[in-house]
């Protein structure tokens, strides 16, 4: 791993075919949306296993309601940031692009972000527990009565809970997208989470330049070629500029 200086920043992207993103609620946090891990983390505040699992949500499903629509007040109250942004603009100047993210907030989508793969799901889903048809309702709101599915199964919040697997189609494109990448960049995750904290391994083992981007080191630090100290809404702007030039030089050739 290196320490890095904005001007090699031109040189990790040039000539990169296909960047993949892997987000997580670090890019959030400076849209106002807590983090799970650390000081002010949800996690530092709620227990998993009483909000985010199916076993609670059997046991007591209006706890579980309340939490989520709680999260989904905070969520629909934020916008996305410089960081968002400055992914969707890059998306746009990329030759291949496919931003994974963690996140179930949205913010990616709402910011601009095309191709965007939600390995957790989003929170403004709602499931059936029973057949599994999935609604997007943004204006649904929990208010004490558990909402039905049209076959009577109680409905959930369409994202991955503690012990459940990821969507097949959507882990399978990330896999693929990763493991073909030539350029991986993590932002604002723990990365330890898996599976989604395993595509930076397939990444790296497939020989692609890894570029962490974090206020933290984390587990994968190692692995990564590059890692840049600091919050998403300052570097990635920086990264979307250089992108742009890069692009204008390109285009001037
Ligand atoms: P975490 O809360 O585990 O980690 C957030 C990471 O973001 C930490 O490494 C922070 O150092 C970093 N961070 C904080 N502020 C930042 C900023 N402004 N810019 C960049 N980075 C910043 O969140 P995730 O890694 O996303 O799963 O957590 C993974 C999964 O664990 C979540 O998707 C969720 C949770 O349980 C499910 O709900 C299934």
């Amino acid at each position: 791993m290196q320490a890095i200086i904005p001007c090699d920043i031109a040189y990790i992207i040039k000539n990169k075919e296909h960047t993949v993103v892997l987000s997580g609620a670090g890019i959030s946090a400076e849209s106002g949306v807590p983090t799970f891990r650390g000081t002010d983390g949800l996690w530092s505040k709620y227990r998993p296993e009483e909000l985010a699992c199916e076993q609670a949500f059997l046991a007591d499903p209006e706890l579980v309601w309340s939490w989520y629509q709680y999260r989904r007040d905070v969520i629909k109250s934020v916008k996305p940031h410089a960081g968002h942004l400055a992914l969707a603009s890059i998306e746009s100047l990329s030759p291949q692009f496919t931003l994974i993210t963690q996140n179930v907030d949205g913010l990616h989508v709402r910011a601009g972000s095309r191709r965007v793969l939600e390995l957790h799901g989003n929170i403004m889903v709602n499931k059936c527990h029973s057949c599994g048809e999935e609604t997007r309702d943004e204006e649904f709101r929990f208010a004490g009565e558990i909402p039905k599915c049209r076959c009577g199964g109680m409905l959930r919040p369409g994202v991955v809970w503690f012990g459940e697997s990821l969507p097949v189609d959507v882990l399978e494109q990330a896999i693929t997208a990763a493991g073909s990448c030539d350029l991986f960049i993590s932002v604002g995750t723990s990365s330890i989470v898996y599976p989604a904290a395993s595509l930076l391994e397939i990444a790296h083992e497939k020989g692609a330049v890894i570029l962490e981007i974090n206020p933290e080191t984390t587990p994968h630090t190692r692995l990564a070629d590059y890692h840049l100290s600091g919050s998403a809404g300052q570097i990635l702007p920086v990264l979307a500029d250089a992108y742009k030039s890069l692009h204008s030089q390109t285009a001037g050739d």
